[in-house]
């Protein structure tokens, strides 16, 4: 009865209302612009507009119903030093589900944007829509050109990046309804133009530090543990003495696991792995690890990408008999698609999910757009909040490669993913006794994402001794970066048959990692819990089992960069790992904190070093 009353009341007025004034227009025609830019951005041309039966996925970022319930949850679940309330949850990571009620849309979001898609003639439901990335991104399968252009106002066109000729299809310009408003964050793929994705340029560790060297393998006799170090390189054994981790035993190889991410379509190949092992730890030499291809991404064991055998090469002999998931992150077959959000994807979507993460693949945070960096920086707090350490390369050109000058003016060059302040950035060292910052460490101060809660102390303390250099050319309420640093120079590894010898922070990311992923197994193998997001607890006390790195610097833009020193530097943030000091920091944790699920709450009293 009630809904029959409202119908004549609103048909009543749409008739007085129609012979009073012009035609009633919809909500959904009235449009506000999302993004545009005044031109085709620098280095793209138009090719005109797309072939027409085509048809591309589409991503639309909803609002969480709690705005920053997830964020809130991280730093809960890991803040090490807070009061009893919240001490609680100190380690109870979430589940996939759990994640999914903090970033879910509210329900009347839902409703709009079914109602705006079903306008347009866009099935909402079934197999051609589903929810994304972890629950707050509404993926449209196999949308044409047309229906988007009338959707979002947009003008789709084919444009060529005129350098490398590579193709992508993006409008200049979208608009959403304003009854969308607050409801919508963003959608994608629109205005974007991903030049870096597209033209990588000299990746970590490929090229940009060092030169490379290529030895007949049996020239190396293998170093043993106890042996005697040639500093002149590294391998396995000398990082496993330096970093003090000989000694551990994997127990928990049946419940942990390291996660490495190959972007591009990189994978590594599995004779040089045991070729690798031959040589330098003979004791790993059965080691294997499981390919995930994630988007297309290609397995061709004959045809090895060199990104990622050293990859997989350092990571296996930190780590072994952990075992080891190589996701290989194509392109698909689209030409939207990205890596960071192709991988994100599918990882958050796994019930399980490797509890240590590292990726060495990065891109000037300048070169991303701030929307971007910001929603797939939200993605790596996902991960976190599940309990997963991601750790990051900082970058191989110190604070920014030639003369970073933009607009006239010089600025300092971070790397993304690192300046996200959700991940753990690794930067760079050499030498030992002590260790030296490496020169090549990227290092500096985020643009896009302000300095984080757990850096309030140690980064204006370097601040104020150090800050007065450079101080035009970075941001100093940005985050800082590297958070912990590790050897980065000189490295032997296995391409092809043959002995390569090269640098850079992607040598770095997955040492650590492993030293990292040792960690989470002892504690796996003792509380069921694994480490999780590590940066609150590294600066808050986790610092007392890092060696500090106190002099050297970053050289880059023209200039000296910054020096290390004294407590964090932005060089190599707190320092470099010591295995059973980081354990005993742990304990100082666990003792404030048990940690554990119920009957199997173990007390640290039970750990033993
Ligand atoms: C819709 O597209 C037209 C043509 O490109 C443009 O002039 C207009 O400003 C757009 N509207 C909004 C709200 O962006
Ligand atoms: C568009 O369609 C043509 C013909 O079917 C195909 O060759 C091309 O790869 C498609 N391009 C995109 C961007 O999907
Ligand atoms: C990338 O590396 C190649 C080979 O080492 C070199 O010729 C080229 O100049 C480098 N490109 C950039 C952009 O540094």
């Amino acid at each position: 009865m009630r809904y029959h009353c409202i119908f004549v009341l609103s048909a009543l007025e749409a008739i007085l209302l129609g012979s009073f004034a012009a035609p009633l227009s919809s909500p959904w025609d009235d449009m506000y612009t999302k993004h545009s830019w005044d031109t085709v951005p620098k280095n793209w041309e138009s090719l005109g507009s797309p072939p027409s039966g085509n048809t591309t996925d589409y991503y639309i970022e909803l609002k969480p119903h709690r705005e920053n319930a997830l964020i809130d949850a991280l730093y809960e679940l890991t803040h090490v030093l807070t009061s009893p309330p919240v001490r609680c949850r100190y380690g109870m990571h979430l589940s996939k589900q759990q994640v999914a009620e903090l970033v879910a849309p509210r329900p009347d979001t839902l409703e709009l944007v079914h109602t705006w898609l079903e306008r347009h003639g866009v099935p909402s439901s079934g197999s051609s829509v589903s929810m994304t990335h972890g629950g707050n991104t509404l993926k449209l399968k196999g949308v044409s050109v047309t229906q988007v252009n009338t959707l979002l106002n947009a003008s789709y066109r084919l444009y060529r990046h005129i350098e490398s000729g590579e193709t992508v299809v993006r409008t200049i310009s979208y608009a959403l309804p304003v009854a969308l408003q607050g409801h919508v964050l963003s959608v994608t793929p629109t205005t974007s133009f991903p030049t870096d994705w597209r033209t990588p340029r000299n990746r970590s560790g490929k090229a940009a530090a060092g030169e490379v060297k290529s030895e007949s393998a049996s020239k190396w006799p293998p170093v043993g543990l106890s042996g005697r170090y040639d500093v002149n390189y590294v391998t396995p054994s000398y990082l496993h003495w330096l970093y003090d981790s000989a000694a551990y035993v994997p127990t928990a190889a049946d419940r942990n696991m390291l996660g490495i991410v190959g972007f591009l379509g990189d994978y590594p190949s599995p004779t040089d792995l045991t070729a690798f092992m031959r040589q330098y730890r003979p004791d790993a030499v059965s080691a294997t690890y499981t390919v995930v291809p994630v988007n297309g991404g290609g397995y061709d064991p004959s045809n090895p990408h060199t990104e990622s055998n050293l990859n997989i090469q350092y990571a296996e002999a930190m780590v072994y008999p952990t075992p080891v998931i190589y996701y290989s992150v194509g392109q698909g077959t689209s030409e939207e698609d990205d890596w960071f959000s192709s991988w994100f994807e599918y990882i958050l979507d796994q019930e399980i999910i490797p509890q240590t993460i590292v990726m060495t693949y990065g891109y000037d945070e300048i070169d991303l757009s701030v929307e971007y960096a910001v929603k797939m920086c939200i993605l790596f707090a996902q991960l976190g909040a599940r309990g997963v350490s991601v750790l990051v390369t900082s970058g191989n050109n110190g604070v920014g490669k030639e003369n970073c000058v933009v607009d006239g003016f010089v600025r300092f060059r971070p790397t993304f993913p690192s300046t996200c302040p959700h991940v753990t950035a690794v930067g760079g060292t050499t030498g030992f006794t002590p260790e030296v910052a490496a020169e090549l460490s990227g290092g500096g101060f985020s643009d896009y994402f302000l300095r984080p809660d757990y850096q309030d102390e140690e980064v204006p303390a370097y601040l104020q001794k150090h800050g007065n250099r450079n101080r035009d050319f970075y941001n100093p309420n940005g985050r800082g970066i590297p958070d912990i640093a590790a050897q980065a120079e000189k490295f032997r590894f296995i391409f092809e048959g043959n002995v390569i010898q090269n640098s850079g922070t992607s040598f770095a990311a997955p040492v650590a990692a492993g030293i990292i992923s040792l960690l989470n197994d002892w504690l796996i193998s003792h509380t069921g819990m694994p480490i999780g997001f590590l940066n609150p607890w590294l600066y808050s006390s986790g610092f007392l089992g890092l060696i500090d790195v106190t002099s050297g610097s970053n050289p880059g833009c023209l200039t000296k960069g910054f020096s290390a020193s004294v407590g964090w530097d932005p060089v190599t943030g707190l320092g470099t790992p010591g295995f059973t000091s980081l354990q005993q920091a742990i304990l100082l944790v666990l003792e404030q904190h048990p940690v554990g699920r119920g009957e199997s709450l173990v007390t640290p009293h039970n750990i033993s070093l």
